[in-house]
């Protein structure tokens, strides 16, 4: 892990709007360095992003949030080579426990790869300063109206409550208790956790939902925009087996979300960054983003972003493991730049974009331009073939179908893992009447196979149930509105 020195803060945008002035509209790259400075001006190391690929963890598939790197320094297992850190860690969740593939390209705020913020305090401070330079940099530094912030605290949280009274004046009704897992954070199984307060953004009464706790929780309204956790047992087995030697903080901010809040947009995929590699899309593709070609570009947008940090990272397409997934995410950006109509290979020609956009942040990602672009192209090739063979088979097996009718669970098994389709598979009628299905839990079937697959290498052991069909396809074809995503996962997911 590098490690850059810390640089005196320097607000990048001191006359950030409320939302009001657009022309002083902070950049995505802005908003970046503005938390980073604001921490390191406060003691805080500026640690690089670690890879993706966990360093120290081999149970887990790929960093999925800020603390990862640090395990080790919050349990005790190692010596932290500096009391405070901040960091804008690169994250993928695609695979294990928190997989957001099915819904990425169809919502505002799922996406694969995203970069988490966050200030870390190992042993050094912990409640009341995490709280008091929370409120700080959201009010001053980005300029967010107090008015329209609100809070979450573990229920039986008197200590963080009584913190927020005093640092940012509210009364009870802003300060929400809340049980369980949603105000109690945990890496997996294993690992640090503790109780956490949790900030919402509320986009106003235009958008519909509920604050936090309430019955309209799910709804787009109120969005979680940063959480800070206070590390203060290390969990087994999924059992609190020990309190930590010194209670820690680790906090996460989605850098993509705090984006469209501070742009004062609702979808990720309307803040710059994302804008520019959508404009690139729809350059190369000769199509607007617009009706159902949208979907599409967001996700070669998303899986543009998720494909070559990984293989900056080091992992290359292959039928197992990280590679196994990596490949997913490729060939559905893939599948979607061919329902735009490409009809040459077309995600390499997108990666100096990305560079343009994120190499000065993450010079691996320059470092490695010319492999990723020759992978994503070798891999474009390589699935165009596939693709003919594939439609093929899939034309064949829904010749006459209509309505209601379900593809056969061996076709639609061989179509997904001997050719690779994705499940994302097409927007034909023909396959309307192939995979009629839109549950919830046929929607969210495939993430899990997959991650299965792609944690125990058993890629034949699974067989589709030929009496329920094959996991749905047309539900991911299908602009899913707000309210058909999982709750638990539009809570809990980042950006
Ligand atoms: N580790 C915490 C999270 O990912 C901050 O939400």
């Amino acid at each position: 892990m590098a490690s850059r020195a810390a640089t005196p803060y320097m607000a990048c945008f001191p006359k950030a709007p409320r939302l009001k002035a657009r022309d002083a509209m902070p950049s995505l790259n802005e908003i970046r360095s503005t938390f980073l400075n604001y921490f390191a001006a406060d003691g805080h190391e500026k640690v690089h992003s670690a890879p993706l690929v966990p360093q120290n963890d081999p149970t887990l598939l790929f960093v999925n949030a800020g603390m990862v790197p640090f395990k080790d320094y919050f349990t005790g297992a190692a010596k932290p080579p500096y009391p405070r850190a901040t960091s804008s860690q690169k994250c993928v969740r695609a695979g294990g426990k928190h997989n957001d593939l099915d819904n990425v390209g169809y919502t505002a705020r799922h996406l694969t790869f995203f970069e988490m913020l966050g200030n870390f305090s190992f042993g050094d401070y912990f409640k009341e300063h995490a709280i008091e330079r929370a409120w700080n940099l959201v009010t001053r530094d980005f300029d967010l109206d107090p008015k329209r912030l609100m809070v979450t605290v573990y229920i039986d949280d008197d200590e963080a409550a009584a913190i927020w009274k005093k640092v940012a004046g509210f009364s009870d009704d802003k300060i929400v208790r809340i049980a369980g897992s949603d105000n109690f954070w945990a890496m997996g199984e294993n690992g640090p956790c503790g109780p956490c307060t949790e900030i919402f953004w509320d986009h106003g009464d235009s958008v519909p939902g509920g604050p936090p706790g309430s019955p309209d929780e799910d709804g787009d309204r109120f969005v979680e925009i940063w959480n800070n956790v206070f590390m203060q047992f290390e969990k087994e087995n999924d059992e609190i087996v020990r309190k930590l030697e010194k209670p820690s903080i680790d906090t996460g901010m989605g850098l993509e979300r705090m984006t469209t809040v501070l742009q004062g947009v609702h979808s990720v995929y309307e803040t710059d960054l994302f804008k520019t590699l959508i404009a690139a899309s729809e350059d190369a593709t000769s199509t607007r983003a617009e009706g159902e070609r949208k979907p599409s570009h967001q996700v070669i947008a998303d899986h543009l972003r998720s494909s070559s940090f990984l293989i900056a990272d080091g992992v290359t397409p292959s039928n197992e493991g990280r590679g196994y997934v990596l490949r997913r995410i490729m060939r559905r950006a893939m599948r979607h730049a061919h329902l735009l109509g490409a009809s040459d290979p077309l995600m390499h020609r997108l990666v100096p974009t990305l560079v343009a956009e994120m190499g000065a942040a993450y010079p691996e990602l320059a470092r490695a331009q010319a492999f990723i672009e020759d992978t994503l192209k070798q891999e474009e090739i390589r699935f165009r073939t596939t693709l003919s063979k594939g439609m093929a088979l899939f034309d064949t097996a829904v010749q006459g179908f209509r309505p209601g009718d379900m593809l056969d669970g061996q076709t639609a098994f061989t179509l997904s893992d001997t050719y690779g389709f994705p499940l994302d598979l097409t927007r034909t009628r023909r396959a309307a009447a192939a995979f009629p299905s839109t549950s919830k839990a046929s929607r969210r079937r495939w993430p899990s196979s997959a991650s299965a697959r792609a944690r125990t290498g058993r890629a034949r052991a699974r067989r589709p149930t030929p009496a329920n069909g094959w996991p749905c396809a047309t539900a991911w074809d299908r602009p899913s509105s707000p309210a058909m995503t999982p709750s638990r996962d539009r809570a809990r997911s980042w950006p």
